[in-house]
């Protein structure tokens, strides 16, 4: 088919990808219903999507073998084994290695680094398990073996692989383990069961596809993909039977329902939430590198309640029937508590934070604007105007950002009583600097009317500060804006910020970078994102795990 002779869909790569996906059982309340659209609105998203995903490469990418991440073997042992876990996993193994903050799926594995607090900790687990062994065994007056112990085990053992597991491995172990029972007895053997089982491959890893069987994956597999890749989480924890995985996805319709279900749960939302921490870099509390000398009143206390404003702020906003982006970008509230009151001008609500606060809509909108998340691109003794545009251009706006030559000398001028944009202005505008700096700067200086600590200024060293900036780098029409509110309302209007949205979305979740061949599905889902500027968080996730970069990879 030549160019000139497709729809504007056809041209988008939307019309079959739409069907697609409608064919595979969209519920009819995730369903677009784009009908009545004004026209030129659609076909701008729609050159929108063409222009940033503009692949029509046909690829499955490389299968591989995940690792359970530390959140999802917290959930998977919570399910399976509730109350013998003394400590969740996460508080005991060092976080593995981070890109661009997501824990990328290649970048886990079980090494040296962490192989002794993983076993440490199920080492941890067994030791309960021998004093309570029943609450796993569920077996009365065991021993001698007996069909009970047989079963229990095997049941036992089916969930830890949810249901990915062979009758014969099943059987070795079951014989495992009714060995044990006659050996070393009932509460040993159980223990050793619960250490061998937890610290078996089909336990702390899955697959992407599955070579041993024609590269399709059994129900079991592909439903364990479902639910950990949209909640971390094992099917058990959303009410779904791993041994009978093969009722939720088998027909079209099924999946879709299965697939809506599990998005909408509270570990679903949850994910969602680990999802915006993890991209917008949100720190912990012992993270923040803002130095006390210079800001005394940072102390512990405040640092974990400015990241609980956040928190409280995103499970609200996602525990709602339809979550936005746009309600995170533009809510005109916050949750202040007595502990942050003093970041804000206006009065928290009540000493818990309960209810939200109405914010200054001249000083304060949305996510963008919360002291935790600006205060997490700061620091140490300033505002940080460089490190913050950097962040808004990397991971914000997805602009290629290249590091900065290492011969250049970058040091800003110290200019006695100027600002920290004059003095950047000064120091970067040679040539040299502002091919990247004539975007990097404006991203961070439109933030100056916050200071290190998220705090609203209007003055530094005594001079007024200007928070004015051209926003004339973006594929939409040049604006220029005068307050920080503003910036981000054009900012987060513009289509790079949504198309970059839907990609930072896209790595979490598949843990990897987008390909090429990903492209007509980004697009896809990019035209769902922007199209009458829904912003609808649910619907992505439920398009990209039905997609044929999950469900339908086969
Ligand atoms: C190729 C793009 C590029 C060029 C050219 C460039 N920079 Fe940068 N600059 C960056 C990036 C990206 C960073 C952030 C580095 C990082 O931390 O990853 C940065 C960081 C800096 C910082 C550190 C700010 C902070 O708070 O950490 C200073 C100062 C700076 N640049 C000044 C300059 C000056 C002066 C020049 C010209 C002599 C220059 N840069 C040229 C991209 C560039």
């Amino acid at each position: 088919m030549s160019h000139t002779l497709k729809s504007p869909l056809a041209l988008a790569g939307l019309s079959a990808a739409v069907v697609v996906v409608t064919g595979i059982g969209l519920t009819p309340r995730l369903q677009a219903q784009n009908t009545a659209r004004p026209q030129t609105a659609q076909l701008e998203v729609l050159a929108s999507a063409q222009q940033y995903f503009p692949s029509d490469e046909l690829k499955v990418p490389t299968a591989r073998l995940f690792r359970l991440t530390r959140d999802q073997i917290d959930a998977t042992v919570a399910v399976l084994l509730p109350g013998y876990a003394a400590k969740p996993l996460k508080s005991v193994m060092a976080r593995d290695p981070l890109q661009t903050n997501y824990e990328y799926a290649e970048l886990l594995t079980v090494n040296a680094a962490n192989v002794g607090a993983l076993s440490g900790w199920i080492t941890g687990i067994a030791a309960r398990v021998k004093d309570k062994p029943t609450g796993v065994i569920a077996c009365e007056g065991a021993p001698p073996v007996n069909d009970c112990l047989q079963r229990e085990a095997r049941k036992f053992a089916q969930r830890a692989f949810r249901g990915d597991v062979s009758d014969d491995r099943l059987g070795q172990i079951v014989a495992f383990y009714t060995k044990g029972v006659t050996d070393v007895g009932f509460a040993q053997a159980t223990a050793e069961l619960v250490e061998v089982v937890l610290n078996s491959p089909s336990f702390l890893f899955r697959k992407e596809i599955d070579t041993t069987k024609n590269n399709r994956l059994t129900p079991a597999q592909l439903l364990q993909a479902v639910t950990y890749t949209i909640a971390d989480a094992p099917p058990e924890k959303l009410n779904l039977k791993s041994e009978q995985a093969s009722q939720y996805l088998t027909s079209s319709r099924d999946a879709g329902i299965t697939i809506d279900a599990v998005v909408r749960s509270v570990p679903a939302r949850e994910k969602l939430a680990r999802f915006f921490k993890a991209w917008l870099e949100l720190r912990d509390p012992d993270e923040f590198t803002i130095s006390t000398a210079v800001f005394p009143e940072f102390t512990p206390k405040l640092a974990s309640a400015m990241l609980d404003e956040t928190q409280r702020f995103l499970s609200v906003q996602l525990a709602k029937e339809t979550p936005t982006l746009k309600d995170i970008t533009h809510a005109p509230d916050a949750y202040v508590s007595k502990a942050i009151e003093g970041l804000y001008v206006t009065r928290a609500a009540d000493a818990a934070g309960g209810t939200p606060v109405k914010l200054d809509p001249t000083q304060r909108i949305g996510v963008f604007s919360q002291p935790a998340v600006i205060a997490s691109h700061s620091g140490p003794t300033n505002s940080r105007p460089i490190k913050r545009g950097v962040f808004w251009a990397r991971k914000v706006m997805c602009m290629d950002m290249e590091p900065p030559p290492p011969d250049l000398h970058a040091k800003i001028y110290d200019l006695q009583g100027a600002t920290e944009r004059q003095k950047i202005e000064q120091s970067t505008e040679k040539a040299a600097c502002i091919g990247c700096h004539k975007i990097i700067n404006p991203l961070g200086f439109f933030l100056e009317g916050y200071d290190a600590l998220g705090k609203w200024r209007t003055t530094e060293n005594g001079q007024k500060i200007d928070t004015s900036i051209l926003i004339d780098f973006l594929d939409d029409a040049p604006a220029e804006t005068t307050t920080p509110v503003e910036a981000l309302r054009v900012l987060t209007k513009s289509a790079m910020f949504k198309q970059c949205f839907v990609r930072q979305l896209f790595r979490f979740y598949m843990g990897r970078s987008e390909e090429p061949s990903d492209h007509p599905l980004l697009r896809q889902m990019f035209f769902t994102f922007a199209n009458n500027d829904d912003q609808d968080l649910l619907k992505l996730v439920y398009m990209l795990t039905s997609s044929d970069r999950i469900v339908k990879r086969q």
